[in-house]
């Protein structure tokens, strides 16, 4: 089912490089004021005037600083970890590694060419240009299949960097796209995104492999869950669905994504929290769940503030995650966009974590196949665990 996109003044994003006036419909464009998304939680620097201590979270200008005298001194806090030695020699779950997850693209996306830095896709009914410290290589299609883009993201080579985006043409504030039974808006963010990360297609499919073979309705908690297609698609399958974010405006959309697909009725809880904090409750609450989701980025602010920083914060999320996967538990998932991490690391806390349960952890990298090529860019690391196939028993 397909809606119409949002209300609001219909206007044209301007076109900057390229002459050749409207293409594709005649859908309603709005002027475009690029604001921060939360692929790794920068949203959350706009947020940081909310925190509890004051802080305004702005990161200081160099010249600024230079004009100041030196700040006081601040005591550092120490890290203090609880030094527990395992005793465990981890022989379950059974490993299998490295795992070459491949995502191969559908209707809605693919991803063109990739070289010298930057990636040629497409989003439903748009051609992107955007960097990519991955494509190392040359490109692959002629010059005039990249000039007819419409839209590049430049400026940006480091993720935080300032880029912005520039179009080729008048585009859509906001198009729509499809995946299975799930309509979402695409739209132009800053820091590169689109409101999709497309090789998460193979995991939406990996979840939707264990809640089938479950065979019953699972409970599953979908944390980081952004513009919400984990937190659909379970739900269509059946799953009642919990998903958290710190971004209010990540929910809105997840909602509105919600009403595209028709999927209004499904059994959805959306929290805006912050992950660990959250977490953290439902461990003291008691509360289980058969599948978990989470795909952190490296760095993050929840709505309070609070800091999620990738290296810090993983290993006591995993420890309760653990303890709220229920007795007759499915599946946990945990991709990660840290690359300063390896997928070897991810499957050894993964393993210190779930070991005594039955069942396999696989790890491994994610990547998405280049349409009509031969070449694989990769995107991500993952861990997951699923349990053994007769693992049906609702509540056991
Ligand atoms: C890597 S994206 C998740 C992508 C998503 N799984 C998907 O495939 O569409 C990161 C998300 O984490 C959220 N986030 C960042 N820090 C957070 C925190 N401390 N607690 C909860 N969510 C956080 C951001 O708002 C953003 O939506």
């Amino acid at each position: 089912m397909s809606k119409s996109p949002r209300s609001g003044a219909p206007k044209a994003r301007n076109a900057q490089s390229r002459k050749g006036g409207s293409r594709k419909d005649s859908s309603p464009k709005r002027n475009f004021s690029a604001k921060r998304d939360g692929r790794d939680g920068r949203d959350h620097y706009e947020n940081r005037g909310n925190r509890k201590d004051g802080a305004s979270g702005v990161r200081p200008n160099r010249r600024d600083q230079s004009t100041r005298s030196a700040p006081a001194p601040v005591a550092v806090e120490p890290i203090v970890r609880e030094h527990k030695p395992t005793s465990a020699t981890f022989t379950s779950p059974v490993s299998v590694l490295p795992v070459m997850v491949e995502m191969n693209g559908w209707d809605d996306y693919a991803l063109l060419d990739m070289g010298h830095g930057q990636k040629l896709e497409r989003y439903g009914k748009y051609t992107v240009i955007r960097p990519e410290a991955q494509a190392m290589g040359a490109p692959r299609l002629p010059e005039s299949e990249w000039k007819s883009a419409d839209a590049i993201f430049t400026g940006d080579i480091e993720e935080e960097g300032p880029g912005r985006w520039k179009f080729a043409t008048q585009v859509d504030e906001i198009w729509q796209m499809k995946y299975g039974p799930a309509t979402f808006n695409g739209q132009f963010m800053s820091f590169r995104h689109v409101g999709v990360f497309p090789e998460q297609a193979a995991h939406w499919d990996w979840v939707g492999q264990q809640i089938k073979k479950a065979d019953r309705p699972l409970k599953i908690l979908n944390l980081f869950g952004y513009t919400g297609l984990a937190s659909l698609l379970p739900a269509a399958l059946g799953a009642h669905v919990t998903h958290v974010d710190a971004s209010k405006k990540a929910i809105g959309w997840a909602r509105e994504n919600q009403e595209l697909s028709g999927l209004e009725d499904k059994p959805i809880r959306w929290i805006c929290d912050d992950a660990m904090k959250f977490v953290e409750r439902e461990v003291r609450r008691g509360n289980t769940y058969d599948g978990i989701i989470l795909d952190p980025p490296k760095y993050g602010r929840g709505p309070n503030g609070e800091v999620w920083d990738f290296f810090e914060s993983v290993p006591h999320m995993l420890a309760c995650v653990r303890k709220l996967l229920s007795p007759n538990a499915q599946f946990l998932l945990m991709s990660s966009y840290a690359i300063r991490a390896s997928f070897l690391s991810s499957h050894e806390l993964m393993r210190e974590c779930l070991d005594g349960l039955p069942g396999t952890i696989e790890s491994g990298e994610l990547a998405i196949r280049e349409l009509n090529g031969p070449r694989l860019l990769s995107t991500s690391l993952f861990s997951r665990w699923s349990a053994p196939d007769n693992n049906k028993t609702e509540g056991a």
